[in-house]
């Protein structure tokens, strides 16, 4: 009796961790049934909205906002259409896409006109190929740090931005081993942050099959990594936790930080300890994690009531298919080359968004989802103003609401 029951709580030690696994891997895998086109829910909780700007950017990753002066920055690379290293999808013998840009965006006054309220911020002394995720932007010290994952190989760009007259001056590229697959940033100070890593296997170095095996696994092998930049330009960087797939990053408090764990449908809240004696760089400990109806990108923190503000990918199929086909559908000149097949081809290819807001007191609330607005990766909001913003990985200019 006792040898079986020690072979069925092996077995059981055995199977609960599968168990455990396979329930995760199963509510990720039902987003594409419950979240399908025609079947997903709709929000639109605010007075208006419009989406604007469709002609001048693309492809905006990441949104962050100076409150204090009612600007919104903006990284876009439109040439995440054929170099991917998030999606892990490559076109070859293509010349690359000119570089990611950075702008800036006067939400203060809804009359302004589009000119008067979108402004090129201006990049001095880079000279390599820039392709964006996630960026940064530290106040106090006027400090941007911009991810770059260009055929150069992985790494952050730290300029100092001035704000009165939108020039970035390149200061110094940061590389390090540990700096892989950064995605997103959320600086402490001008020379201290945390990023994420949002693969351990890349496309790039790993093949697809180890890139794909971690994604779709969701292997808590990625990392976030804080970092020190020392006086020589040099990075002193650490592990602090391992997850599948830290997406984006931000600090809730002094002593919080949520990050998204994309493949895992979740977000993750750390507590962070101080280091050991002679020991720079601390830890995170996993506090709790919250559940999302869709897979979270980037996070944001609205600034007024210290609300979590999550936006991301409700349906992976779509998306996938969205983005594989924006290198056509983005480019007049290739519709029109693909004829009336890649008109039509184009024209039913959609993809949906999810933008939510998540308190202790209230939990989980949602502000926008649908199919009208692609893609979304980042949303921000400026509750004193009453405007937010979303803004999406492969869509034409930005969904922007007033309350
Ligand atoms: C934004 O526009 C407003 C209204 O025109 C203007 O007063 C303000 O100076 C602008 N802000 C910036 C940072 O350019
Ligand atoms: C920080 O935020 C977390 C999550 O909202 C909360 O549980 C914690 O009490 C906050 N800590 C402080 C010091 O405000
Ligand atoms: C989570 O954070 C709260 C608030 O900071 C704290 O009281 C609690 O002990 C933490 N729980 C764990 C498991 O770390
Ligand atoms: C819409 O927003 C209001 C105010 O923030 C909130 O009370 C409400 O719960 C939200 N609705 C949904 C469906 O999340």
């Amino acid at each position: 009796m006792a040898g079986i029951s020690i072979r069925l709580s092996a077995l059981v030690a055995l199977l609960a961790p599968l168990a455990v696994f396979l329930a995760g891997r199963v509510r990720v895998l039902s987003l594409a049934y419950f979240n399908a086109p025609g079947r997903m829910p709709n929000y639109a909780n605010f007075t208006s909205s419009e989406i604007k700007f469709t002609e001048q950017i693309r492809s905006c990753e990441d949104v962050l906002l100076v409150e204090a002066r009612g600007l919104a920055l903006l990284a876009c690379d439109p040439g995440r259409e054929t170099w991917n290293t998030v999606m892990g999808f490559f076109v070859e013998g293509e010349a690359p896409h000119q570089n990611a840009e950075l702008w800036a965006y006067n939400y203060t006054n809804p009359s302004l006109s589009d000119a008067q309220s979108l402004s090129p911020i201006e990049i001095v002394g880079l000279h390599t190929e820039l392709r964006t995720v996630g960026f940064e932007f530290h106040e106090p010290s006027e400090t941007l740090f911009v991810t770059n994952h260009g055929r150069e190989g992985p790494r952050i760009e730290q300029f100092h931005l001035d704000l009165e007259t939108l020039v970035a001056t390149h200061t110094r590229t940061l590389s390090h081993p540990l700096l892989r697959a950064p995605n997103s940033i959320v600086a402490l100070s001008g020379s201290e942050f945390f990023f994420t890593n949002q693969h351990h296997f890349t496309a790039r170095e790993s093949g697809r099959l180890l890139w794909a095996l971690e994604t779709y696994v969701a292997l808590p092998i990625a990392s976030v990594v804080h970092a020190h930049v020392l006086e020589d330009g040099t990075l002193d960087a650490a592990v602090v936790a391992r997850q599948a797939y830290p997406n984006g990053i931000a600090l809730l408090n002094d002593s919080t930080l949520a990050v998204a764990a994309t493949s895992k449908r979740l977000v993750n809240l750390y507590t962070i300890l101080p280091g050991e004696p002679g020991r720079t760089h601390g830890r995170l400990q996993l506090n709790t994690s919250i559940w999302l109806p869709f897979l979270p990108d980037n996070l944001a923190v609205s600034k007024a009531d210290g609300a979590l503000l999550i936006a991301g990918h409700p349906h992976l199929l779509s998306l996938n298919k969205f983005s594989r086909s924006r290198r056509v559908c983005h480019r007049p000149e290739a519709v029109a080359a693909g004829g009336e097949k890649a008109r039509k081809m184009c024209d039913k290819t959609g993809a949906a968004s999810w933008a939510s807001e998540w308190t202790p007191e209230d939990g989980l609330k949602h502000i926008y989802a649908g199919w009208e607005y692609p893609t979304s990766s980042s949303v921000v909001r400026d509750r004193e103003k009453g405007v937010g913003i979303v803004s999406g990985l492969y869509s034409k200019g930005l969904l922007i609401w007033r309350d």
